[in-house]
């Protein structure tokens, strides 16, 4: 045998040597959801995840920094009543989001790098991410006003960068022309380029409180089915300005992902979303995996598919308990 691949697995430091993946704490993004009160409560769907008051965030936020967890994306979880048909809230000077990342900014500077989500579902009291006319038909064009709106907010609070994961067209259009309008010209956009309905995000909904109250998202996020759509979408947000991708959810779009890679068009980001994670916990709380490793190889995988930055849930544990460094 003149080739033998297991030379170069002999030990540790020849495995790294050669490991063609790096996953380091400034790949990952991790989200928060933000509650108008103070304290914080657990999510049963989410192990380990809370909603938190902006103080408490702030002082989650400053733990995650020292480990290098640099980047966090924050989903505004308003209270019931503050939940209206026309989502009025969500372009709220005194919103949970503003207050949030005003606090962040003070805190940290651009130590921070704070990404807001840009929707509607938590703030409409249908739970749909668009405005919804008398037949339940969510409105596209008389949506995208109110995502002007909401990213100038976070916009003018400070955030770095604006996330917007509605799924209207034109979305990023909108949110460009009216931040540039208002002089928010480095403000950047991460857009949902790919991201197929279906029945990952529960715990999420769980978490923000958002789930639609009547129908699905079928009519605004993409079929699973699609891989060419979703790379016409891609596309379409790149030359609508949008400066980083997102696709969602990350192990079932790794060919995605990997596609969107050799077309550079722009950084990706994978959305390692709320069920994929919780599956993961689940199975771990069954003994029937190893959670902690299981956890990381997932993450590994969607790098080396190609993904820039991973959005998920388990960037704290990953940072506190070692996994990366
Ligand atoms: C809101 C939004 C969702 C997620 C991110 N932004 C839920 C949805 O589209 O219903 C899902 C994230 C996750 O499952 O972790 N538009
Ligand atoms: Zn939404």
């Amino acid at each position: 045998m003149m080739t033998r691949s297991r030379r170069l697995r002999t030990t540790a430091a020849l495995r790294d040597l050669v490991a063609e993946t790096d996953l380091r704490p400034r790949h990952l993004i991790q989200p928060h959801f933000v509650q108008p009160h103070k304290g914080s409560s657990e999510i049963s769907a989410l192990p380990g995840i809370v909603r938190a008051g902006v103080e408490d965030t702030v002082r989650q936020v400053e733990q995650d920094l020292k480990r290098g967890l640099r980047s966090v994306l924050l989903f505004g979880v308003p209270d019931a009543h503050e939940k209206s048909p026309d989502a009025k809230a969500c372009h709220d000077h005194a919103g949970v989001v503003p207050k949030a990342v005003t606090a962040l900014k003070k805190a940290f500077g651009s130590d921070v790098i704070v990404m807001t989500d840009v929707c509607l579902c938590g703030y409409t009291s249908h739970g749909h991410c668009g405005l919804v006319d008398e037949e339940g038909t969510v409105l596209n064009d008389e949506t995208l006003p109110l995502l002007a709106e909401m990213a100038l907010r976070h916009a003018e609070a400070g955030a770095d960068v604006a996330a917007p994961s509605d799924m209207m067209d034109g979305r990023v259009a909108a949110i460009r022309t009216r931040l540039d309008g208002a002089g928010f010209t480095q403000t950047a956009i991460l857009s949902y380029a790919i991201k197929h309905a279906g029945a990952y995000y529960g715990p999420f909904r769980e978490a923000a409180d958002s789930s639609p109250k009547f129908g699905d998202r079928k009519t605004y996020q993409m079929d699973p089915r699609n891989a060419r759509e979703g790379l016409r979408d891609a596309l379409l947000d790149v030359q609508e300005g949008a400066d980083m991708l997102m696709v969602k959810p990350a192990l079932p779009n790794l060919d995605l992902i990997w596609r969107l890679r050799e077309a550079q068009l722009a950084p990706i980001c994978a959305y390692h979303v709320s069920s994929e994670f919780s599956s993961v916990k689940a199975a771990d709380r069954l003994g029937w995996v190893n959670g902690d490793q299981l956890m990381l190889e997932h993450l590994t995988a969607i790098r080396r598919a190609g993904a820039d930055m991973i959005v998920t849930y388990a960037g704290r544990e990953a940072v506190e308990k070692g996994w990366i460094s």
